[in-house]
């Protein structure tokens, strides 16, 4: 096995392709020091002979992109999850990871896919490409008896272990407290030496919007049953649902708004996205005329018919219209990037998208002050249709965050900061972490990767098949997702699908799919699931937090996720920081389980995936969340003699008030 990038001539320079997403200058303060650090560990892995051809153009890729991605080493055309025989290895494990990562990478899926970027702004795969190849290289002569490791995109190395080891553990981004903060974390990355995996790009399990499609939908119509007394069998139709971004997963949103049945209105500034949504039929109209958007909208809602609008603009000026117009919005929410708010992921009101590139290249203060600004316009027209009786929830994209850090403290429950959450609620802490991740529903995911549609269309009637719709309304919305998926037309990138799952109905599925592929009805299965669960991450602003009992802000419970599905042997294993809400802000982490149609995959499953899940579910049971006391419970009768989670007493509140008011009186 080789240590080094196999190379024996550079790579021709390439032209970029027209048409094809690229990433704006990233922001990086260096010294003179710190370029040299970041130019020669973009050296290291390149032979000596080629460090002086090298060495300018790495320099210039630092001072116009703010990053050295090593362009000339990106393969020609096009990167797609081809089947997995295209592959060479020597473990299917290592042909699989194959699959996924191109997939993450294909221009179809992948937002800025030169700069390795698959969603949510600044998601990569790993740092640059010298890295992409040399973890190809290593995937393909991995064995089922090591394990390759990655540290922020850099493989480390391959190291023995067993078969029932995991092939692949990978971190991303994971910084000493002290420095874990934007700034530190940006200097990091320019050095090369910290990657910001986002949750599923760093984790190589993104299926496209289609993960959050699921999510999105659930919470819409969750919200609706919840705070618009929608009866829990009929769907949004008649009602208003405004947001903004159709990028990488708010792309999803019209499309799950439709599938609940509303008219949404969703504001996009850049047009290619808007574009790739139509061509999808993600969206059914584009327009950047606000009265035109509102008269599509009205006469659906009028007519009861399901309808996805892209206004091509900024969301702030939707929302003006709307107050200005007097339109009722039902359900209000917002998907811009503002986990990387200062970094281009949010476009300020006044400005053109190509303004808004120019200014992130040539004059960050400037974008800056125009992004603060812009927010506090933003929450304006918020707090005014709130006071109209609209419903609005932050979507985990850290929105709240961005207002307060731009200055409205108003905005924090206490009035001064952010340790007691904000006065609008995320949709965790009302949605979907009562209704769904404390019984431990969350996005299970799987990729057929033959790569044939068939067997799609198999895995979903199994999956069907496991899924009792009379339980719980949760697994009737679920057995309907499924059951329309196909018509739905869902996939982009490989043949995947998501479903929400509880933990024994993941576990259900999985061993019916391992059968499946052992009885060689379908080909191998790669299961895994979104970071955004009930077990694997750790974010206050977001997954955790619909968690009361102040163990919001630890990330011990991520952490013992990604150990304990190391120890139980699943194929990858991730653990990130940063996530969907930015650095410092969560640790996440997430899975790759790879269905040979073994007996070992059996035994692996058997006890990996329920810990995965109840390990989460357990930690929101002990903060005394009554869902997940319940699920505990039943639980723990099923799996006595194996399992048994901790329930916590329940103290009455009456008494505890007036025992702290009696301490503070003495
Ligand atoms: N709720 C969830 O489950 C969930 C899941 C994944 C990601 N997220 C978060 O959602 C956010 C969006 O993720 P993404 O992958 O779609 O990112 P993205 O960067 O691909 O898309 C965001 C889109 O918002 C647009 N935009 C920015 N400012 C705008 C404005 N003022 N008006 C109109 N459009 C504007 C951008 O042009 C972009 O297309 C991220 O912060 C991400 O972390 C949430």
């Amino acid at each position: 096995m080789d240590c080094v990038l196999k190379l024996d001539r550079l790579p021709e320079k390439k032209p970029f392709q027209e048409g094809i997403r690229r990433a704006p200058r990233r922001d990086s303060v260096l010294s003179e020091h710190d370029m040299e650090i970041a130019l020669k560990n973009a050296l290291r892995y390149i032979p000596e002979k080629f460090h002086e051809e090298l060495a300018p153009e790495f320099m210039e890729e630092l001072k116009t992109r703010g990053r050295i991605y090593g362009y000339r080493f990106r393969p020609e055309g096009r990167l797609w999850g081809k089947p997995i025989d295209c592959y060479e290895g020597k473990c299917i494990e290592g042909k699989a990871f194959q699959v996924m990562i191109d997939n993450n990478l294909d221009f179809e899926v992948a937002l800025y896919p030169y700069e390795l970027v698959t969603y949510g702004e600044t998601g990569q795969v790993c740092q640059n490409w010298m890295q992409y190849l040399l973890i190809k290289q290593y995937l393909k002569e991995l064995t089922n008896t090591q394990t390759l490791v990655i540290e922020s995109g850099h493989p480390l190395g391959v190291f023995r272990s067993h078969e029932n080891a995991p092939r692949v553990i990978l971190t991303n981004g994971l910084m000493v407290g002290l420095f874990d903060k934007p700034e530190e974390f940006n200097r990091a990355a320019a050095m090369g030496v910290a990657n910001y995996g986002q949750m599923t790009a760093g984790g190589w399990m993104y299926i496209g919007p289609q993960g959050i499609v699921h999510g999105t939908f659930n919470t819409l119509l969750n919200a609706g049953r919840l705070k618009l007394g929608i009866p829990k069998d009929k769907d949004l139709a008649g009602r208003l649902f405004v947001s903004a971004g159709l990028g990488g997963m708010s792309g999803a949103q019209g499309k799950a708004a439709e599938i609940a049945g509303a008219a949404a209105i969703i504001a996009e500034v850049d047009y290619s996205r808007i574009e790739t949504r139509y061509k999808q039929g993600w969206v059914s109209k584009v327009s950047d005329d606000l009265k035109t958007c509102v008269e599509w909208a009205q006469q659906a809602q009028k007519d009861g018919t399901p309808l996805a609008i892209a206004y091509h603009g900024n969301v702030v000026d939707l929302l003006h219209y709307l107050i200005n117009n007097n339109i009722h919005v039902d359900l209000l929410s917002d998907q811009t990037s503002c986990h990387a708010v200062y970094e281009g992921g949010y476009c300020p009101a006044g400005i053109s998208f190509a303004e808004r590139t120019r200014l992130l290249a040539e004059d960050h203060e400037t974008f800056k002050k125009a992004v603060d600004a812009s927010l506090k316009l933003h929450i304006a027209a918020i707090d005014e249709l709130h006071k109209r009786g609209t419903y609005f929830f932050d979507y985990g994209n850290s929105f709240l965050k961005a207002v307060y850090d731009a200055g409205v403290k108003s905005i924090c429950k206490n009035g001064e900061n952010e340790k007691d959450g904000f006065v609008y609620p995320s949709y965790v802490e009302d949605i979907l972490g009562p209704q769904l991740f404390d019984y431990g529903y969350g996005p299970f995911r799987w990729v057929c990767l033959s790569g044939k549609p068939e067997d799609l269309d198999k895995t979903d009637a199994a999956a069907m098949d496991c899924i009792d719709p009379t339980r719980r309304y949760q697994d009737r919305d679920n057995w309907v997702w499924v059951r329309d998926a196909k018509k739905n037309k869902m996939v982009v990138g490989t043949q995947a699908r998501i479903l929400y799952q509880d933990a024994m109905g993941r576990l259900k599925i999985a061993l019916r799919f391992n059968e499946m592929v052992r009885n060689g009805e379908i080909g191998p299965v790669m299961l895994g699931r979104d970071h955004h669960d009930t077990g694997g991450t750790d974010s206050p602003f977001r997954e955790t937090s619909n968690i009361k009992d102040g163990s919001n802000i630890m990330a011990d419970m991520a952490t013992q996720c990604f150990a304990g599905n190391a120890a139980r042997g699943m194929s990858l294993i991730a653990l990130h920081n940063g996530g969907g809400v930015g650095i410092g802000k969560s640790i996440n982490g997430g899975f790759g389980m790879v269905l040979d149609g073994s007996e070992r995959v059996d035994r692996i499953l058997s006890s990996a995936m329920p810990w995965d899940t109840m390990g989460g579910v357990a930690r929101r049971a002990w903060a005394r969340n009554e869902n997940a006391i319940e699920t505990c419970l039943a639980y723990n009768r099923d799996n006595e003699g194996t399992d048994c989670i901790t329930i916590p007493h329940i103290a009455d509140d009456a008494l505890v008030h007036q025992t702290v008011l009696n301490a503070l009186k003495d």
